[in-house]
């Protein structure tokens, strides 16, 4: 009897185990035509007011990351937003139904941090927005600034993830996608979720779906 209920519960604890592993997703290459010219994009730049749950599909999901911060020089590894100093301070997670990922521009991939919807999490008080199937979070490291001014890296850091998040918006309005720019998320929760140290801060996010028909 005692045996059984020992296997049972290590039946259980596995199974949990297993349903916390997220996979890695790979993206695919950049579609370099796409999108109307940039003129025409600025002419479209909004913040979104509603979403469509319809998730993104591959290929908008791995070009919308690359506009945000991809890599677009890879002989020297720099990226489509600039960063002070060429830090590459911030990081870009993903928050989808399926899980939380950070996104590996050297490897255009995103890393499964972990398995569940935590949207919430970002959309947190607006409630009206919750439904966005694509919500990113931009992530400074400020550790990756040199010398000892946390005023000064603070500074910089924030204007580092505005840029990538001006990045998503005139992709989305070049692309049909929408998107709205957000500092309102709760950022403690994200900490513990994502997982971050004490120098990495949550300053904005995004986010982003097709527009609601
Ligand atoms: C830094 C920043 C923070 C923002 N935070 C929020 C927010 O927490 N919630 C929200 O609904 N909109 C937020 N917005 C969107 C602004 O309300 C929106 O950009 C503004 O109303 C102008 O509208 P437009 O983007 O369509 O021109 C934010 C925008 C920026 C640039």
């Amino acid at each position: 009897m005692k045996i059984v209920t020992i296997f049972v519960m290590m039946m259980h604890i596995t199974g949990s185990l297993c349903a916390q592993v997220l996979q890695d997703i790979k993206l695919n290459a950049p579609d370099m035509e796409r999108g109307l010219t940039i003129m025409k994009a600025f002419g479209k730049r909004a913040s979104a007011t509603s979403f469509s749950s319809k998730d993104l599909s591959l290929q908008d999901l791995s070009d919308l990351l690359w506009a945000s911060a991809g890599v677009n020089r890879p002989e020297n590894g720099k990226r489509t937003a600039p960063t002070a100093v060429n830090a590459q301070d911030i990081d870009v997670y993903v928050l989808m139904k399926s899980g939380a990922y950070l996104y590996d521009a050297k490897t255009h991939s995103l890393k499964g941090v972990i398995a569940g919807d935590n949207r919430k999490m970002v959309s947190e008080r607006q409630t009206n927005f919750a439904n966005a199937p694509v919500m990113l979070v931009m992530v400074s490291d400020i550790s990756r600034f040199r010398g000892d001014d946390t005023e000064q890296k603070l500074i910089w850091a924030a204007m580092d993830a505005g840029i990538v998040s001006q990045n998503i918006g005139i992709f989305c309005a070049g692309t049909g996608m929408v998107t709205r720019p957000r500092a309102s998320m709760d950022t403690e929760g994200l900490k513990k979720l994502l997982v971050l140290s004490g120098t990495q801060y949550p300053l904005l996010n995004n986010l982003v779906g097709y527009p609601n028909e």
